[in-house]
């Protein structure tokens, strides 16, 4: 595996030797580009030794660029890794600016890109940095930490760069190469339903689609192919991920079902509307009477009908609850016949478009507790269960059924 290293002006620069080294040890080539600020942080010379190849930091550097581009740099990379990131090259990336060698292959890269952000706990959390990150995320771009603790500054806080044998080892997923879901078949559904009323209203709810890209995300670092299936939502495609439009409920039922048969997981993270109007006025409606009464009919049930299929995948659905939040997820896990329950609580006081989440997952025989994290932290781990229970099924001939408890938005 190809890893573009890059390094920013942050004091946690000192760790990237041992970093290289740790993406060495996993059978990594890396190639280390440097940005002016990092150099006063760690040297270019040790760099180079570690990293077995010349460092580049120059964009105009002749001779470098004569023997690889920064464009072929761009196509090399089989994943643009930067650590540590400061706030600033975040901005940068986030503005699209290419002003040096590091983002400028950013720009040029279909290569996953990873950031693990180091700086002061607060310029991690000023809003300017959290706005940069959402944006990020958004983008597919995958933020690894940063840890809680510490700090070089004398204070403590979230803002450490994680250890560099953690981010070696997520880096390595990223790429799905020795993924755990190497060569299966996942499909996902995520963001709300878009029901018309008439041609210019509809029917919807709060969804957000960040669970659901996030698994989707996590499913492709872990290997799989993976076929997302969205309703209208404003994030971006993760990498190795095929994304597919729909606004109804009937459409992502029809294109879920399209690819369904060659699937080997599917993760029902959609909050799909339960009804909609029985008619779609041709024209806008208008406010002529004091009330207004409207028929509604249920829409397909997408997750159990997946379950209903014959030969149905590994199953998992959501349940999102303002109540009784295990009961009632043990319940749909049941009468869906699922495999597997993810919970999560929402309601009034719960934000829909947060970043983080908390969830319990449920099957037949247990259930899991994951505390609060980000929701791309917590798609990695539940991946890893849900990989850990799909092999379980397989091997045995009684399929055991597993629900996840979670707020899915
Ligand atoms: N789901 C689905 N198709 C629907 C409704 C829900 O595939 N028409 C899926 C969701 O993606 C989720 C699970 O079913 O994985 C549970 O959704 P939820 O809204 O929690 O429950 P419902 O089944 O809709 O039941 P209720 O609204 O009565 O709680």
């Amino acid at each position: 595996m190809n890893v573009l290293l890059g390094i920013t002006g942050g004091i946690a620069a000192y760790k990237a030797p041992d970093l290289v080294r740790r993406l060495r040890e996993r059978g990594a080539d890396v190639q280390v580009v440097m940005t002016a600020s990092a150099e006063e942080f760690v040297t270019a010379t040790a760099l180079q030794a570690v990293s077995g190849r010349q460092l580049r930091s120059n964009l105009w550097d002749k001779d470098a660029e004569a023997a690889m581009s920064h464009i072929e740099l761009a196509r090399w990379a089989d994943v643009v890794l930067i650590a540590p990131a400061t706030a600033e090259v975040m901005a940068r990336i986030v503005s699209g600016g290419a002003p040096d060698l590091l983002t400028t292959i950013c720009l040029a890269t279909e290569a996953p890109i990873a950031l693990a952000p180091a700086m002061n706990h607060v310029m991690w959390n000023n809003v300017a940095t959290q706005t940069n990150r959402e944006i990020l995320e958004q983008r597919g771009i995958h933020i690894l930490g940063p840890d809680v603790g510490s700090q070089a500054c004398g204070e403590t806080g979230a803002g450490r760069m994680l250890e560099p044998d953690r981010i070696a080892a997520t880096v390595f997923s990223l790429t799905g190469g020795e993924g755990i879901l190497l060569g299966r078949m996942v499909v996902v559904t995520a963001g709300p339903t878009r029901e018309p009323i008439d041609p210019v209203r509809y029917l919807t709810n709060r969804s957000s689609g960040k669970m659901g890209f996030a698994i989707a995300s996590a499913a492709a670092a872990a290997g799989a192919d993976v076929i997302l299936v969205s309703g209208p939502v404003s994030i971006a495609a993760p990498p190795r991920v095929e994304l597919r439009h729909v606004e109804t409920a009937e459409e992502m039922f029809a294109a879920v079902h399209e690819v369904i048969d060659a699937a080997d997981i599917f993760v029902s993270a959609a909050a799909v509307a339960d009804y909609r109007p029985a008619k779609c006025a041709a024209q806008k409606i208008k406010k002529n009477d004091e009330s207004l009464s409207m028929d509604l009919v249920r829409c397909p049930d997408i997750l159990a009908s997946v379950a209903r299929l014959q030969r149905a995948p590994f199953t998992v659905g959501f349940a999102a609850e303002t109540q009784d939040l295990k009961q009632n997820a043990r319940a749909k896990l049941e009468n869906k016949g699922l495999d597997m329950i993810i919970a999560n609580s929402v309601g009034a006081d719960t934000v829909f478009d947060s970043d983080d989440n908390t969830v319990s997952v449920l099957w037949a025989g247990g259930e899991k507790d994951f505390p609060l994290a980000t929701k791309q932290d917590l798609s990695r781990d539940l991946i890893e269960l849900v990989a850990e229970h799909f092999y379980a099924v397989r091997s045995t001939s009684s399929q055991p059924k597993l629900t996840v408890i979670s707020n899915n938005d």
